[in-house]
């Protein structure tokens, strides 16, 4: 079994003047391994295909060349014409059933997303017929032969909204953003972090906040990167699309969800992986878990709670095992919930929402502690003249951060008194890990 932290040094960069030969030197021992069987025709207008000087030339006269590497050697290559043709893949026969071959062609295929084209093409030897149907290529043409060469033409569509085949996580790391209000999803992020670490991943876990955005920028190439959130107005609170904003372009970088909610996510996964398959990222799985209602408890149902977030616990761990199996896919794609994202984007819902559930300071309660101003991720919160917090009801997203954590229990609506919900103490409520803290 290959050793997954290989991948740590996994590279990707396009081919550069003089490495035509050792491209080719690869090309020539995975058509060895492979047996392929030629017609002398074809034969000769594969080995002028391949040859340093034609590929070289080709690479300068557009066509891109794509390299993967693995401890600077050089495992595998896909070429595209244009940005919507993948004219060669060849990956090493020692890095075979690793995903290196995927990651080429979703690479390819974030390119032609950004492009604007519609599909991914290609024309599939019958020995390679396999690889290109598991990562999504459908048939789109009779297999016919040229220059001696029997293919047929595959497609692989570029929407989101077609459905294509679960596949694994095979990246050896994972950039783990989370946003949580009031811990929920913390605590599922914790646990998903946990499951993948058993598994050999390596995580690291982050705040999702926009300035966050730019590590995403100097990640190696074989990184994941993991989306928590919570589901709030049938879509994400504005932090969490700020941050989603900020995601620079992924060039196929693998992708998944985790969410929690109170019981219906209105199939927001949908717009999301849209935005995110325009920015370049390969969608994998997106899971959403019940966990306890954090707002307007009048009681708080500490058994049915512990039971939500137990069975949450639970379904999290299932889920990071299906996607390392590649049993775990995105999802659904409602129409309607273009609408609920459109509406999350505008300031109604939350205004709205603001409007059922206030939160004014109880000044008999207040200790001026100052911690409800430094943890509001919408900066929504100053002082009065004297010392009392206030909250701009413009800007409140409602997350309940500072609801759920005020130490006094001084936040709140006197008018519908409500339990103080938090899924942890303040002082465990810290999303990054001690070696990035
Ligand atoms: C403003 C607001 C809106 C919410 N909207 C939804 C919703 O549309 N659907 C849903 O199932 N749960 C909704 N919830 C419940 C939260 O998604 C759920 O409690 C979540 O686990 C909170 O996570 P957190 O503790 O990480 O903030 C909402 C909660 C709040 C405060
Ligand atoms: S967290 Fe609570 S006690 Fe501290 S300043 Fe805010 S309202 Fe007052
Ligand atoms: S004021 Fe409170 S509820 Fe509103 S965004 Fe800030 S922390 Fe969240």
């Amino acid at each position: 079994m290959t050793d997954i932290r290989k991948f740590k040094s996994l590279k990707f960069d396009n081919m550069k003047p003089g490495q035509g030969e050792d491209v080719r030197n690869l090309i020539l021992e995975v058509a060895r391994s492979k047996k392929q069987s030629l017609t002398p025709e074809g034969r000769t207008a594969f080995e002028r295909y391949i040859s340093a000087p034609v590929m070289e030339n080709r690479a300068g006269m557009g066509y891109k060349i794509e390299l993967a590497m693995i401890d600077g050697r050089l495992i595998g290559v896909l070429e595209t014409r244009g940005a919507d043709c993948v004219s060669m893949l060849y990956v090493h026969p020692d890095y075979a059933h690793l995903g290196i071959g995927s990651r080429l062609v979703f690479r390819a295929a974030s390119r032609c997303a950004a492009g604007g084209f519609k599909k991914l093409t290609t024309y599939v030897v019958d020995e390679d017929v396999g690889f290109y149907e598991r990562v999504g290529f459908v048939q789109c043409g009779d297999r016919r032969e040229t220059l001696g060469i029997p293919s047929t033409p595959y497609k692989l569509s570029m929407s989101p909204y077609d459905k294509k085949p679960p596949s694994k996580l095979r990246s050896a790391s994972v950039e783990f953003f989370v946003f949580s209000g009031t811990g929920n999803t913390l605590l599922a992020a914790r646990e998903a972090s946990g499951a993948l670490k058993n598994e050999g991943r390596e995580v690291h876990l982050h705040d999702m906040k926009a300035d966050n955005g730019e590590i995403l920028a100097r990640l190696d190439d074989d990184a994941a990167v993991g989306l928590a959130f919570p589901v709030a107005c049938f879509s994400t609170y504005p932090a969490a699309w700020r941050f989603i904003e900020s995601m620079p372009f992924g060039y196929g970088r693998e992708v998944f969800v985790l969410s929690t909610c109170g019981g219906f996510s209105g199939g927001m996964q949908g717009p999301l992986g849209e935005i995110l398959n325009k920015k370049g990222y390969r969608l994998l799985a997106a899971k959403f878990l019940i966990m306890p209602g954090n707002y307007g408890n009048k009681t708080i149902p500490a058994e049915k709670n512990a039971h939500r977030v137990e069975k949450a616990r639970s379904d999290t761990r299932a889920f990071v095992s299906d996607m390392l199996a590649g049993r775990a896919s995105w999802g659904g794609y409602p129409w309607g919930a273009r609408f609920t994202h459109w509406l999350a984007q505008t300031r109604a819902p939350w205004n709205f929402f603001y409007r059922l559930f206030p939160i004014l300071t109880d000044k008999t309660k207040c200790t001026h502690c100052s911690l409800c101003e430094s943890i509001c991720p919408a900066y929504a919160i100053t002082k009065d003249k004297d010392g009392y917090p206030v909250v701009d009801r413009h800007v409140c997203e409602s997350c309940q951060r500072c609801v759920g954590f005020c130490p006094s229990s001084a936040l709140g609506n006197p008018k519908k008194p409500a339990a103080q919900y938090r899924a942890m103490d303040y002082k465990d409520f810290k999303i990054t890990e001690p070696e990035n803290r």
